[in-house]
């Protein structure tokens, strides 16, 4: 290829290159995915996989991205296709096959900046106090949080997804901008600015719930139970692949943004050192960080026995839900619930440019537009990806996302560029590569592992996902039902609910009125709706006195099948403490959603961005190929 490669950008100080390559690596998946995981998948156990998957996956992995990064800067190529095509010495398939390592970072930061975005307006909802709520008026925060999503078929705190879309597209200008700004005038500068303040932030929520006392629990209960071992977890599969995937994510390897930043050092730059910095910055972060706020203070606050009921809630219901009412518990809103919500966004923030980057570079190396257009076009991409993540949210749009670009997507571009670098390129020539310029000797017994053992487990991985995903049928969308109660945020005292779960008894019979409710909506081929006039008193089952909604639900479904289900969902009510026992009215608003058609929107979204990069690829390869041609000639 005889084209002579743009002057590229390159980092400002070594400093800044470590804060920007930290920013990179820490993010929600530090100080919400890893505290969850580890919960849920053995406490003090998990950590066995865990360092596992960080010796024979992470550590190579990460100094096999920052190699072939620096390798391709030298090339001109920042990113995975021009990369893979030189490494490859030519091979088609090599930069068709890169071509994921640009279309799915681009998916991930979509819907991450999403998650982004709600960090930033929670930080904002808890600087003015919005969940707060008054000694008559509870503000429950799981319905808060649903309806700031459009989540939940009610509309007491939100009245639609507008505020969750205004602050995703604060976020969206700000990520934009500081893609302008460019390599040392942006990402390195909003690193060197966020860092410190995210480690100052830390190290406040830390020290204030290592503060707490004893409320239900103890600090040192919540502390026990994360690390406590459950050795028997050792023997489950899934927890080993929890592990993985937990490196894989939180290490941001198999996204492209390593190998951009590496591909803006020179040749002799140190990136053995620098790479194990970075990562041991992560590690710190996350498994101290990580564990000495969310949980704990789960545990100090509702007693260490909801601990695990809090911690399988899902990633976000712990740092959105939980934190909050915490916080809210202890006084704190304004001041650490603010903190709280900012830590996380500048910790998702220096996360999403990175990997913004990757895209940036694609176009300013490969398509050869200048940095203002490739922002344009990066951001004309997000705005394009936000309408199924923030209006098909409800359908799961973002978990079908996450599911594909976060997590099987990590795993086939890690095999790729192994498999590249150790078996095409040679692992000789590799491992040299990487010690050029290194302030450190990279221990010897990870280059056969990059060879002979993180390829085959690699592979390993990506077929149990895969093979997982279709088995349990997770790959064809069911439909799911959603009910709220209207004016709640108008009604004293405070209402919960307790679906059963499996080994619950009364599970079967929930599970056969859920199926024939599904059914229902699956036949109708669209959502529906239902409103429901429902008594509740403390001490009696849920009665319905009435029934209005889509006909389709009318004709097939009958009342006294929807107040089984609602039963079944043991949904009580308390009136505030001093108001004697009474029943109360309300209007339960029930919705039926109708999956498929989400889905696959979302589904040729991300493939219409594969396909668009990978249009790209080939009209600049060819049109280089043209110019080679003429320039012979
Ligand atoms: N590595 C980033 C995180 O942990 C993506 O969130």
């Amino acid at each position: 290829m005889s084209h002579s490669p743009a002057p590229r950008e390159s980092w400002g100080t070594r400093i800044g290159l470590i804060f920007a390559a930290a920013g990179n690596a820490v993010g929600i998946g530090n100080l919400l995915r890893f505290p969850g995981q580890a919960a849920t998948h053995g406490g003090g156990a998990f950590m066995i996989p865990y360092v596992v998957s960080l010796l024979l996956f992470g550590l190579p992995m990460m100094w096999v991205a920052w190699t072939v990064g620096r390798l391709g800067g030298r090339w001109g190529h920042g990113t995975i296709p021009g990369i893979f095509d030189r490494m490859t010495g030519g091979k088609p398939w090599a930069k068709y096959a890169g071509v994921i390592g640009v279309a799915l970072p681009m998916v991930f930061i979509i819907y991450y900046a999403y998650i982004e975005a709600w960090c930033l307006a929670y930080s904002w909802f808890s600087l003015k106090g919005t969940y707060v709520g008054d000694g008559q008026h509870v503000v429950d925060l799981a319905v808060f949080l649903d309806e700031f999503l459009g989540m939940a078929p009610t509309h007491n705190y939100f009245s639609g997804i507008g505020v969750a879309l205004l602050f995703f597209l604060v976020t969206l200008v700000l990520n934009v901008w500081i893609l302008y700004r460019g390599i040392s005038g942006g990402i390195e500068l909003l690193a060197k600015i966020a860092i410190p303040l995210l480690l100052l932030f830390c190290l406040v929520l830390g020290v204030r719930v290592l503060t707490l006392g004893t409320i239900k629990s103890s600090v040192l209960d919540g502390l026990n139970f994360l690390w406590n071992p459950d050795f028997k977890a050792l023997l489950d599969f899934d927890v080993w692949l929890a592990a993985a995937g937990q490196i894989f994510f939180t290490l941001s390897i198999g996204f492209g943004s390593l190998e951009v930043f590496g591909s803006y050092l020179k040749e002799h730059d140190d990136i053995a050192l620098t790479g194990l910095t970075t990562a041991s910055v992560n590690e710190f972060v996350e498994v101290i960080f990580g564990s000495m706020i969310a949980i704990p203070a789960a545990a100090v606050y509702f007693g260490v026995e909801r601990v695990p009921e809090i911690a399988s809630a899902g990633t976000y219901a712990i740092g959105m839900v939980s934190m909050p009412e915490i916080l809210r518990g202890i006084g704190g809103v304004h001041l650490f619930g603010s903190l709280w919500f900012l830590l996380l966004f500048f910790a998702a923030f220096t996360s999403s440019v990175a990997i913004g980057q990757v895209v940036m570079s694609f176009l300013q190396d490969e398509a050869r537009l200048s940095r203002a257009s490739s922002a344009g076009i990066v951001g004309a991409f997000w705005l394009l990806g936000a309408f199924p993540v923030v209006f098909l949210y409800k359908y799961g749009a973002l978990d079908e996302m996450d599911f594909w670009s976060g997590t099987i997507g990590l795993v086939v571009f890690a095999i790729f560029e192994i498999v590249i670098f150790a078996w095409i390129w040679g692992i000789d020539r590799g491992w040299k590569e990487l010690h050029k310029g290194a302030d450190i000797t990279v221990p010897g017994f990870f280059k056969p592992i990059m060879k002979w053992v993180t390829p085959p487990l690699l592979v390993v991985i990506f077929v149990t996902w895969f093979m997982g995903a279709i088995l349990s049928d997770s790959l064809v969308p069911r439909p799911s039902l959603h009910f709220g109660i209207e004016g709640r945020a108008e009604i004293h005292g405070s209402f919960s609910h307790h679906a059963p779960g499996e080994g619950d008894p009364e599970y079967a019979d929930f599970q056969r009125v859920e199926e024939h409710l599904r059914q229902v909506i699956d036949d109708a081929g669209h959502d529906l709706r239902g409103w429901l006039q429902v008594t509740i008193h403390p001490a009696a089952p849920v009665a319905i006195s009435g029934f209005a909604g889509d006909p389709a639900l009318l004709e097939r479904v009958r009342p006294a099948e929807l107040q089984r289900w609602l039963q079944l969902q043991h949904l009580s009510w308390e009136p505030p403490p001093g108001e004697p026992a009474h029943s109360l009215q309300v209007t339960i608003a029930f919705e039926g959603r109708y999956r498929k058609t989400a889905i696959w929107i979302t589904r040729v979204t991300m493939l219409a961005f594969l396909f668009t990069f990978g249009l790209m690829t080939w009209a600049i390869w060819r049109r280089r190929a043209a110019e080679a041609a003429g320039g012979a000639a």
